[in-house]
């Protein structure tokens, strides 16, 4: 029998017993919907989208087991059985003995700053996702990105293009150890191109935080990916098995936060876990607050069940060769199009260099958001920008630029299979030959924070 790798179809390695229609709306409802939501794709129904690859967050298949498991779900208000299954999943696969259930990855996040951050005080990271970046900017703190040059060059082929600059990072510690509260790492680096961070790298890490008495907190919400890719590509990793380089990875931070709702393989979900005790007290009077009991934190009992089935299933390592398997297809399928894409392709997401697909549309109007309307229009497919809209500045009304515009098509867990992929390809070399006649945008509204969830748009005129 050929082995699995040597063929070019992705087998899915699971049965499929649940369904949902897949919405084919014509191109002139699709027109009149992105002209609805003003040429923002998060502002458009789904009804209206027929492959949604706006994320892979809270969008994953869920699998018999995890359903099950909800059903024997305890609704307790304190110490309910389901939380105690959830902390022991948690803490065998962490090492870490303090687990705070929060609803999803930000509501972690602001509990966290709201302990550690004030005015002046900065966190570095390779790359902090947006999210973060705007929860410690909420509070006055600084954001503070250390990624490897390689990590913002698309065409690099660097095997771990999320990880740091150890130079700099502890050059940084040094000049402002009093200002920073903790230091992070993003596994995989979803703003860098869902590019993974390898063991030495996070080893390295870990030895400058702690060496300064920095706390070192990992944003794990894509640990598992991250451990396939340490498995696959790092010299000496090829014989271990995926959760043993999972824990390895958690036992050199001192914590994590996690939003579940990517390698949890669940809707909804996150959490706080940290190997010592001393912030855990003020965390848990904050999450009284906004969040709910320290045993349930805004989940009900059954998400938690879903969450500790799914923290299980991700670690499989044939789901995770498909799951990565996924990615490297639509690439290579874009990539022999014409459309250049970050290399090599990311765990959960394919992002597409707009800059260089559209050079004749310049950063100030939006190649990146250009391109996704033009991938909705033509092909029903939902992306989502990350560029100039998302990272963009407007400095005393002078535009600066993102570093890249690029275009990420995130691939929701277990929910389409390669033959909706091959339809895809077919239909973007379409766009692919008439892609001189792709224009910009003017932005027409700017929120003050994360604009891209509701900025408003027009199409440049021809
Ligand atoms: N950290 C990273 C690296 C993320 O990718 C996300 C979410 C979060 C934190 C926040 O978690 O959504 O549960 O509050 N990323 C999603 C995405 C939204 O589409 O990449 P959350």
């Amino acid at each position: 029998m050929k082995s699995e790798r040597a063929r070019r179809t992705i087998i899915e390695p699971f049965k499929i017993r649940v369904v949902e229609p897949l919405p084919l709306p014509s191109r002139e409802e699709r027109d009149a919907a992105l002209r609805a939501a003003g040429y923002n794709l998060f502002l458009v129904p789904s009804r209206c989208v027929t492959f949604d690859f706006l994320t892979d967050s809270g969008t994953t298949a869920m699998s018999a087991a995890q359903w099950g498991a909800m059903l024997v779900s305890d609704e307790s208000y304190a110490g309910s059985r389901s939380f105690e299954k959830f902390e022991r999943v948690v803490r065998d696969l962490t090492g870490y003995r303090y687990v705070i259930p929060t609803h999803q990855g930000r509501a972690a996040e602001r509990l966290l700053f709201s302990h550690l951050v004030k005015p002046g005080l900065t966190i570095p990271s390779n790359n902090h996702f947006d999210t973060t970046r705007a929860n410690i900017e909420q509070l006055g703190g600084e954001a503070v990105d250390v990624v490897i040059a390689e990590g913002r060059d698309p065409q690099s082929r660097h095997p771990f293009k999320g990880n740091v600059d150890l130079a700099k990072l502890d050059e940084f510690c040094a000049a402002h150890r009093e200002r920073i509260p903790c230091g992070m790492m993003t596994i995989t680096n979803n703003t860098g191109g869902g590019q993974p961070v390898s063991l030495e790298n996070m080893r390295g890490a870990a030895e400058i935080y702690h060496r300064y008495g920095i706390p070192f907190v990992l944003d794990a919400c894509r640990f598992a990916e991250n451990s396939y890719f340490i498995r696959s590509r790092e010299p000496g990793q090829e014989r271990r098995i995926v959760r043993d380089i999972a824990r390895e990875t958690f036992a050199l931070a001192d914590g994590c936060l996690m939003s579940a709702k990517k390698d949890g393989l669940v809707n909804i979900g996150g959490f706080i876990a940290l190997k010592e005790g001393t912030w855990v007290d003020r965390l848990r009077s904050l999450l009284i607050l906004t969040e709910g009991f320290p045993t349930y934190g805004g989940l009900a009992a059954r998400d938690l069940e879903a969450l500790a089935v799914g923290l299980e299933e991700v670690l499989d390592e044939r789901y995770l060769a498909y799951r990565t398997a996924v990615s490297r297809y639509m690439a290579a399928g874009l990539n022999r199009l014409g459309i250049p894409t970050v290399q090599p392709p990311g765990g959960h997401a394919v992002y597409i260099d707009a800059k260089a697909f559209l050079p004749h549309i310049p950063p100030q109007e939006y190649p990146g958001q250009a391109l996704v309307c033009a991938l909705f229009l033509s092909e029903g497919i939902r992306s989502c920008e990350i560029g100039s809209v998302m990272f963009g500045k407007r400095v005393n009304g002078v535009f600066q630029p993102a570093a890249m515009e690029l275009v990420r098509l995130a691939f929701p867990r277990r929910v389409y299979t390669q033959s909706h992929f091959d339809y895809i390809l077919e239909g973007v070399e379409e766009l692919v030959g008439a892609k001189d006649t792709i224009r910009g945008l003017r932005m027409t509204y700017d929120p003050p924070f994360l604009p891209h969830f509701t900025a408003q748009f027009e199409p440049l005129g021809p």
